[in-house]
């Protein structure tokens, strides 16, 4: 069977993440949350002591950075960032905050472009982010639009933080959530929004079983229809 290609974009918190590891692992597939690769840089960046306004230092920055992705013995993927593995630094609120200053950055999006693509090329893999059914893979196979309340992304950030010893404020994330919505869709260069050809899924009251079921048979009528 033909491996495919598929896209999962949405906003902060929207679970894009989770759902993707889900559906990887139902697929056999390789998930990549492209987020990770702007976190990694924005995190890299502030350890420097460079400013996030800086573009030519921050283009420089990414000349110089090796990024790969290293399969953990339960399946799913490690950041590693000039070789030493960086999933738990990135994941902080203060990363993702980060990440989405420099990834307004014109020079930086097409400075990681390349990396994505090639992460993909070979299908077999779910990307997930803001721009993937739109810029990084406009003929990607199937596509999603993930979204939910504000409020729930927060709510599901904060227990994610909760669980992991981290400390959490509700109110501080929905504020977080709420302005990073903002800049990710008014950004002049990729900004969020839902691929045309992307399937809308509002997951503010779904499980995730409910939504990896949905993307999967999705995914099987695309298929069925391909074959017939
Ligand atoms: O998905 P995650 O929350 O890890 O992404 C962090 C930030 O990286 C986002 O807020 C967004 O600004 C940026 N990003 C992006 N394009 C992507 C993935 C993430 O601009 N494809």
């Amino acid at each position: 069977m033909k491996k495919l290609i598929i896209a999962i974009d949405g906003p902060a918190g929207s679970g894009k993440s989770s759902i993707g590891d889900m559906l990887a692992e139902r697929l056999g597939y390789a998930h990549i949350s492209t987020g990770s690769i702007y976190r990694a840089i924005g995190w890299k960046a502030h350890q420097c002591g460079i400013s996030l306004a800086d573009v030519p230092a921050l283009v420089h920055l990414i000349e110089e950075t090796t990024i790969e992705f290293r399969r953990n013995a339960d399946g799913s993927l490690a950041v590693v960032l000039d070789g030493n593995d960086v999933s738990h630094a990135i994941t902080t609120n203060e990363a993702g905050m980060f990440a989405s200053t420099v990834a307004a950055i014109p020079e930086v999006r097409t400075g990681l472009l390349s990396l994505q693509r090639q992460a993909g090329k070979n299908g077999g893999v779910i990307l997930d982010g803001r721009d993937i059914g739109t810029v990084v893979f406009p003929d990607a196979d199937a596509k999603f639009y993930l979204d939910a309340s504000a409020e729930a992304r927060a709510k599901r950030r904060f227990l994610q933080l909760q669980e992991q010893g981290r400390e959490a404020n509700l109110e501080q994330l929905i504020h977080d959530i709420k302005k990073r919505d903002f800049d990710d869709s008014n950004r002049a260069v990729a900004p969020l929004r839902k691929a045309d050809d992307a399937m809308p899924i509002d997951s503010t009251n779904m499980s995730r079983e409910e939504v990896v079921n949905t993307m999967q048979e999705y995914i099987d009528r695309l298929s069925d229809r391909a074959a017939s």
